[in-house]
């Protein structure tokens, strides 16, 4: 059996997932596929690109302890699902690893299918998010998963944390959207992933949830770097907000300028950028027939999405809007995904 799963660019909306606000990921064209057979006592897996094999028995208790360190997201989901039968297979992947655009998250949801889980795409994605802050320590909110289990293609998902409803958006054929690694592979983004998650939370615990609060309310926080945390997420839903009409209406600049104040957001209020994904954004920005760009995803180093016309940046990685995990032959897939 062959299972696949895209990695995402998230085209808005960064560090709102875990406090239940809005995002706006699509799944790529880039993927990470799982192809064995189900059997045994162990998940037996090794890589095309990274060396080693991953050997897990189906009763392991600790998934961060798994080796080589890639294996740990496999232990993850075995953890979680705690499947009755092994696997052994191979893995391989289009994505770049540690990148920033979830290839962790795609290995987790195709994992979770190779081992025959048969729920909806979104207990699909909270399966695998749990295996991921196992597998990492790192309390992750549910965008890369849902987006790799549920993408639809030619179509962003507005997701909206606070219910998991996810709204496809169509992505017009009249743009193109542009994906640059920066080369800095993320650093710091364990411990300070967790502290700017727990700030937001110390925040809701003055004002309540920030997906409610205003900008008023966030403007009387006293401490200005709660201050600063929160009025990121409320002003952040708000572009995601209008970056949809905007793109339904086709108006790319006003797009590209929510991109930007986005970025700036994520630099100064939120603190998660970095001076050579600052230098990468204005580069970008300089091209003529580029609307927008900012970083994508935890920040820290990883990826800067650009939205700009058909053509206009010849370098990164011009993805598309793609269908979410599946299973493409061999045993029952998950019958109730989509
Ligand atoms: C990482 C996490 C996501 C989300 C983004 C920031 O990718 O896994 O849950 O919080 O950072 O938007």
């Amino acid at each position: 059996m062959r299972s696949v799963a895209p990695g995402r660019v998230n085209l808005i909306g960064d560090h709102t997932d875990y406090t239940g606000g809005l995002a706006l990921p699509m799944a790529i064209d880039l993927v990470t596929t799982v192809e064995g057979a189900r059997g045994g006592d162990v998940v037996r897996l090794v890589s095309a690109e990274a060396e080693g094999e991953a050997r897990l028995s189906l009763d392991l208790d600790d998934p961060a302890a798994a080796a080589p360190a890639w294996a740990r997201y496999v232990a993850g989901v075995v953890a979680v699902l705690r499947p009755e039968t092994g696997f052994a297979g191979q893995v391989s992947t289009t994505l770049p690893l540690g990148a920033g655009l979830s290839s962790s998250a795609a290995l987790e949801v195709a994992t979770a299918l190779a081992l025959g889980f048969g729920g909806t795409a979104t207990e699909l994605a909270l399966a695998c998010q749990r295996a991921e802050q196992l597998a990492t320590g790192v309390p992750c909110g549910v965008m890369d998963q849902l987006v790799s289990a549920g993408g639809v293609a030619g179509h962003a998902l507005l997701v909206d944390c606070s219910t998991l409803a996810v709204h496809p958006v169509a992505v017009p054929d009249g743009v193109d959207v542009v994906v640059v690694f920066s080369g800095e592979r993320r650093h710091l983004a364990t411990s300070a992933y967790a502290s700017r998650r727990r700030q937001c939370e110390a925040a809701q615990a003055i004002l309540g949830p920030l997906h409610h609060a205003s900008i008023e309310a966030v403007e009387e926080l006293g401490d200005p770097v709660l201050q600063a945390r929160a009025r990121h997420v409320v002003t952040e839903n708000d572009r995601v907000r209008r970056f949809v009409e905007a793109l339904g209406a086709g108006d790319f600049v006003a797009c590209g300028r929510l991109m930007i104040a986005s970025h700036d957001s994520l630099r100064h209020d939120f603190e998660v950028s970095t001076p050579r994904l600052d230098r990468l954004v204005s580069e970008l920005c300089a091209v003529p027939g580029v609307y927008g760009a900012r970083l994508t995803g935890a920040g820290f180093g990883g990826c800067v999405v650009a939205l700009c016309r058909p053509g206009a940046l010849a370098g990164g990685w011009r993805v598309r809007a793609s269908a979410g995990a599946r299973v493409l032959d061999g045993e029952a897939g998950p019958a109730r995904l989509s």
